[in-house]
């Protein structure tokens, strides 16, 4: 089946979605994005995804001219014209297009993108070994809490994993600690509580993350959000890799050395367990 994309105000075939060479999204990776899964044709978490897309946008001071419910109303018909079953929504909103200079351009209407994409889950063997990652300074920006299109640190961190045969990096921060995965947040599980750092210009505030935490408070699961060293996660019981496509992954080995006994643990699959428990609730009924 053909893909369908929306592009400034129309629905293209996937051949046909184009946009400028003058794009201040191509030309400055100036713009935000979203990744939303869907699943059995229905999003999961959409509005959380939404807001924080205009969030994303405000922080850059880009004026939308669309409201919320517009937004959600392209991605829900984009995800229809695609027949969307089980894969993501991407959004993509750039400054617009103009002239190439760096101040921002006056009377110009941004960009709007949203096309289907094949959900990034991890490979079934991944989820049952769990994942091998290493880690690797931290070379982002210091606003790494919005979702900006500019993502090159983040694509030269995970090519860096591909390259050493491993599943993904942790990012450690010089100074800070680790902060995430290469497009995850990170949690660790150590006699009883289970951390994660707190919010912060270092990390993204993902939904998974947001989702997790409130799953830990139905699991009765006690939770402390701090800063924590590399360590830290290699002396911990558990670590797991939470995202919009990965939901809870359980990472078994950092640097080559092994986590805990080095299988995926039980807390790490209670987790993903009332995830999907939510997901049904959501998206099957
Ligand atoms: N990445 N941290 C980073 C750096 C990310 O890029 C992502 C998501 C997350 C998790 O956010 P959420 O739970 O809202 O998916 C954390 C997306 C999926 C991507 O870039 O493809």
């Amino acid at each position: 089946m053909e893909r369908i994309f929306y592009v400034n105000g129309e629905f293209v075939p996937a051949d046909q979605a184009v946009v400028s060479a003058e794009d201040r999204g191509f030309n400055f990776g100036d713009g935000v994005y979203e990744v939303v899964h869907w699943y059995n044709y229905r999003p999961f978490l959409l509005e959380e995804h939404v807001e924080r897309l205009i969030h994303s946008a405000q922080v850059i001071r880009i004026d939308l001219p669309w409201s919320k419910e517009e937004l959600t109303e392209i991605a829900l018909e984009t995800a229809k014209r695609n027949n969307l079953k089980d894969d993501y929504i991407y959004m993509q909103i750039s400054r617009g297009r103009a002239i190439r200079q760096h101040s921002f351009p006056k009377n110009v209407q941004p960009t709007l993108v949203m096309n289907p994409q094949p959900a990034a889950k991890p490979p079934e063997e991944v989820r049952q070994k769990g994942a091998r990652v290493i880690s690797i300074p931290d070379i982002r920006w210091l606003h790494c809490d919005i979702k900006a299109l500019s993502a090159l640190a983040n694509i030269l961190a995970k090519q860096q994993a591909k390259d050493h045969n491993v599943d993904d990096v942790l990012y450690d921060r010089a100074g800070v600690g680790v902060v995430e995965g290469g497009s995850s947040n990170i949690f660790y599980y150590k006699d009883g509580t289970l951390y994660t750092p707190p919010l912060s210009p270092y990390i993204f505030p993902g939904i998974t993350r947001a989702k997790v935490i409130e799953i830990a408070g139905e699991l009765d699961i006690p939770l402390g959000e701090k800063v924590f060293s590399l360590k830290e996660v290699l002396e911990a019981d558990e670590v797991m890799l939470v995202s919009t496509g990965y939901e809870v992954l359980s990472v078994t080995e950092v640097n080559g050395l092994k986590i805990g006994n080095g299988v995926p643990g039980e807390i790490a699959k209670k987790l993903q367990d009332r995830y999907t428990e939510h997901v049904r609730k959501a998206c099957y009924v």
